[in-house]
């Protein structure tokens, strides 16, 4: 079946041509394509005999690519007797002789696109059988027939011709059309009807391409058998498009931008389409801005909307109303148009400050009063409420150089909340001029725009205050051990309103160890005491005390005075270990180290200077001297026993004693810490037995002269046993009495009341380890020890004499029974108790001494014990020179004959 169309424009009938094939003439069909670049094949009649160098007459201007909107530049031919040349025409290469002839030509247009035109060829003159039957061939090879045209929206009357189809087998048989498919047997059922003999296609009623953009079905030819004579054919009828639609928007219609955003900011894109054909000027639609063309253009073929000012201004107006219009046809006025309403909200951004309404703020306040509202300060902020833009925060710019005030925003008003946090004080300024400024959470938007401030002028009330110490804290610098008495300073307060000091008084608050006296109606500091910098109350020679200031209302202030206590030279180094252990290695020398501590700091203290004393007998040489300690050592070889080395140590400054070293030649248990001597040795047993001889004949000639003395007096008032235990005298060290070196006298008694205290225990002997209690009276009346076997060194003042004592505390010395012991036996201070008192001291000595003594003591008083008139006498009482004579009352009533004796005499004498 074939199909031919010609003259395809929108010609609505046609009528069906069909070739001559009797005749030998060559057609030529050239296929044009209206909109596509369909090429039609090239159909032409030449004589049989062709010349070289022939040109197809029906190219001769040129093969054209016709509906091709590109221009052809190259052409190849398929078949090598035929050439193409520049311009198109097809050659002859060389003569030949044809019946018929088919090839093709490939041309490329400028875009570089590849087309194929077939060339058909004929031979005019040989109307032969032979050329119908390849005309007939040719149809076998079933060109797809070209798409018909209708036109949509078209105009009555109908049914309207469309096209005729015929099949090449009408030539033989008689045969009619049958048409089905899509507008025929399918929706729209029955647009088109077919004549079934001649084949004309018509349509019957008006078509909307956009319901239905094309149409397919198909034609098949039967003869009157009902034979079907002809392969089907695929039909296609394309719906031309009219402008039957206007365009439409599509998507949303609201739009946000900043205010206050650049020019040419991009706020959003308006949607538009149109059911029209696409890509034909139907749908070219135009966007236009109706309004607000101030403020906003539009892209005429994006519909993008951008911003035309920097000034948009949300306070003015926050959401801007505009029009739009979308025309299709490019915008031509015989487009078709809709318009839309679209809105563009402006957001905020923070382009104005809190502004003041006031010109000058004015407030009071107290004076002193702390975390008090001042007052309220109100402020304008035209963005948006409730945002960071509008919240307001102050601050004060001017005037809180020290810290006075505090600003909070109330969060409801958005007011300024002014606090006092730090009393002001009316005396320094009665007026205080602020400077406040308001700002917002977020940073201004804007060149011309800057916070703001304002002037607030806050009065300060008047309020009696109390004394006022100037300054707060007094820095003294005093010499230690001034005198009592000496004046170191003047404290003084002032009431803050009157700006003096009348009728203040002072009064100490604090000074822990009452140095100081402050004298009430001046506020002059004296000494009361010996300010002391070695002493525990000071730190870093710092000594705090805090005078409080009273006025007449009674109104209190206080002020702190620091004493810094300069150091002088009111100590001398003093020899921690003056009871060194030399372990004896026979001929070996051996030597021992002696240290020295100065309580004063430098230069009043280390590097010490150690001498040997004047009187020394050249046995000991000093050697490696530090700064605090030195080495003695033996120069020749000596026996066991204890070496009094008189040593003489100085601070830098020249200041200092001789001391003696008390050294212990022995033989050693053990040489770690120091030494530890070992057994006794026969020379020291002997030495303590001279020491008892020598107590007791001491003694002895002690209560001889005392009953001299008594039988003497000539006094007869009656003796009277004196019950008060308090009058004991103090115990002192003393070497004087003792005959030798190594032998010293031990002294033991309790003064009850005082108790321990007062107990001087420098009971030495060459048997025992030298252990010392010592009274450590100090100069303030304050014991000085820190911890057993730690030296101490102190101060004594008794009468008038001074001088110093260095001794060790230790508690182990007789063991806690003992000491129990000699307590309770103190408590029985009596004439009687004294005797029990002596015995059971001996026998002490016996027992718990590892029975050192008890051969001695024992041996010596049980001579003694029987039918002496002295009775019981201890080893260890020695009475004090300033003593009253009050201790004869005590003695045993074995004196009574002798008192009675004396009385006699004196009375006799009388
Ligand atoms: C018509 O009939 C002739 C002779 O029988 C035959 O050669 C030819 O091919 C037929 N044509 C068609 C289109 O069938
Ligand atoms: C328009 O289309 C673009 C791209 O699809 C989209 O981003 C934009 O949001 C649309 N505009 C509106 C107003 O819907
Ligand atoms: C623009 O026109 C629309 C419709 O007439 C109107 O609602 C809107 O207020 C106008 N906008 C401006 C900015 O004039
Ligand atoms: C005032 O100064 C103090 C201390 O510098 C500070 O803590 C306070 O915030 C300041 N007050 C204002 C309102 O600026
Ligand atoms: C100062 O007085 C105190 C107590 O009255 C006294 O203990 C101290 O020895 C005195 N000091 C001087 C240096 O007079
Ligand atoms: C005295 O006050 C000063 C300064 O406050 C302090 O450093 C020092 O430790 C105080 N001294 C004493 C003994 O409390």
């Amino acid at each position: 079946m074939l199909v031919e169309s010609r003259e395809i424009h929108h010609t609505h009938s046609r009528m069906f041509e069909r070739a001559l094939f009797a005749l030998c003439l060559l057609t030529l069909v050239l296929f044009q394509s209206a909109a596509s670049c369909e090429l039609r094949p090239v159909l032409a009649q030449v004589p049989k005999r062709l010349p070289a160098g022939y040109v197809i007459p029906e190219t001769k201007d040129g093969l054209s690519l016709k509906g091709c909107a590109a221009k052809p530049v190259a052409y190849t031919s398929s078949d090598p007797d035929f050439t193409v040349n520049t311009d198109g025409a097809i050659i002859t290469v060389h003569g030949l002789e044809i019946t018929t002839k088919q090839f093709s030509v490939l041309v490329q247009d400028e875009n570089g696109m590849d087309w194929r035109v077939d060339i058909i060829l004929s031979c005019k003159d040989e109307a032969s059988q032979k050329s119908s039957s390849v005309a007939l061939k040719r149809t076998k090879r079933r060109w797809r027939p070209l798409p018909f045209n209708l036109v949509e929206n078209d105009k009555p009357p109908f049914p309207k011709d469309l096209e005729t189809i015929a099949s090449d087998s009408s030539v033989n048989y008689t045969v009619y059309y049958v048409i089905s498919g899509q507008g025929v047997t399918t929706d729209p059922v029955g647009l088109f009807t077919l004549n079934r003999n001649t084949g004309l296609l018509k349509v019957t009623r008006t078509v909307d391409r956009e319901q239905y953009p094309q149409f397919n079905f198909i034609a098949r030819v039967f003869d009157m058998s009902g034979r079907e004579t002809d392969e089907y054919l695929p039909i296609t009828v394309i719906v031309q498009d009219q402008n039957d639609n206007a365009p439409e928007f599509i998507g949303g219609r609201f739009f946000t931008v900043e205010e206050r955003c650049r020019a040419g900011t991009v706020i959003g894109k308006v949607n538009a389409t149109d059911k029209d054909e696409p890509n034909t000027p139907h749908t070219l639609i135009k966007f236009t801005l109706h309004n607000a063309t101030d403020m906003f253009s539009i892209d005429s073929f994006t519909g993008v909307i951008t911003s035309k000012t920097n000034t948009l201004d949300r306070e003015t107006q926050d959401k801007v109303y505009v029009e739009i219009e979308i025309r299709d046809m490019g915008g031509a006025p015989s487009g078709h148009f809709s318009r839309g309403t679209f809105v563009i909200t402006l957001t905020d951004v923070n382009d104005n400050p809190p502004t003041f309404k006031e010109k000058l703020y004015k407030a009071s306040v107290q004076e002193n009063q702390e975390n008090v509202l001042v007052t309220r300060i109100p402020v304008e902020d035209k963005d948006l409420v409730n945002t960071p833009n509008w919240k307001a925060l102050f601050e004060v710019t001017k005037g809180n150089e020290s810290g006075n005030f505090r600003m909070e925003t109330d969060p409801k008003t958005n007011e300024g909340l002014l606090y006092v946090i730090k009393g002001l004080d009316y005396e320094k300024t009665p007026l205080v001029k602020l400077e406040i400024t308001a700002r917002n959470e977020a940073p201004l938007v804007g060149p011309e725009n800057k916070w703001l401030s304002v002037p607030l002028e806050l009065s300060v009330g008047d309020v009696d205050e109390g004394p006022e110490f100037n300054p707060d804290t007094l820095f003294l610098k005093v010499k230690e051990n001034v005198a009592n008495g000496t004046v170191i300073g003047t404290y003084k307060a002032l009431d803050p309103e009157k700006k003096n000091s009348d009728g203040i008084k002072y009064y100490k608050m604090t000074d822990p160890g009452n140095w100081i006296t402050v004298v009430e109606n001046t506020g002059e500091l004296k000494t009361a005491n010996t300010l002391d910098r070695e002493s525990p109350l000071v730190r870093n020679d710092m000594y705090n005390i805090t005078i409080r200031a009273v006025d007449e209302s009674k109104k209190t202030g206080t002020g702190t005075v620091i004493i810094k206590i300069q150091d002088v030279n009111d100590n001398i180094p003093m020899i921690t270990n003056p009871d060194p252990i030399l372990c004896n290695k026979g001929d070996t020398l051996s030597s021992v180290l002696v240290e020295a501590m100065d309580l004063d700091r430098p230069p009043y203290s280390i590097p010490f200077i150690f001498e040997l004393g004047a009187d020394h007998d050249g046995s000991w040489k000093l050697k490696d001297t530090t700064d605090s300690s030195v080495v003695l050592e033996q120069t020749m070889p000596m026996p066991n026993g204890l070496y009094s080395v008189p040593l003489l140590v100085k601070d830098l400054q020249g200041f200092g004693k001789e001391q003696t070293v008390n050294v212990r030649v022995c033989t050693c248990e053990r040489e770690d810490n120091g030494g530890t001597c070992g057994a006794r040795s026969a020379s020291s047993s002997l030495g303590s037995l001279g020491i008892l001889a020598l107590v007791l004949s001491g003694l002895l000639l002690l209560l001889l002269s005392l009953l001299l003395i008594f039988i003497c007096s000539t006094k007869r008032d009656k003796l009277y046993i004196n019950d008060d235990t308090g009058t004991g005298g103090m115990l002192l060290k003393s070497n004087t009495e003792a005959p030798g070196e190594e032998v010293k006298e031990g002294a033991l008694m309790i003064i009850p009341g005082i108790g321990l205290d007062v107990v001087d225990g420098s009971l030495q002997s060459g048997l025992m380890e030298s252990k010392n209690v010592t009274t450590a009276s100090g100069r303030y009346g304050q014991s000085f020890f820190q911890g057993g076997g730690v030296y101490n060194t102190t101060t004594q003042e008794f009468g008038t004499e001074k001088y110093y004592s260095s001794g060790r505390y230790d508690n182990n010395l007789y063991g806690n029974a003992t000491m129990q012991k000699l307590t309770n036996a103190s408590a029985l201070d009596t004439w009687k108790t004294n005797g029990r008192y002596l015995d059971r001291k001996l026998a002490y000595f016996g027992d718990e001494e590892e029975g050192r003594y008890a051969d001695d003591l024992l041996k010596t008083y049980g001579h003694e014990g029987m039918g002496s008139p002295a009775g019981s006498v201890g080893c260890c009482s020695i009475v004090g020179e300033q003593e009253s004579l009050e201790f004869l009352n005590t003695l045993s009533p074995k004196f009574r004959p002798l008192a009675d004796v004396c009385y006699t005499t004196n009375r006799t004498g009388n």
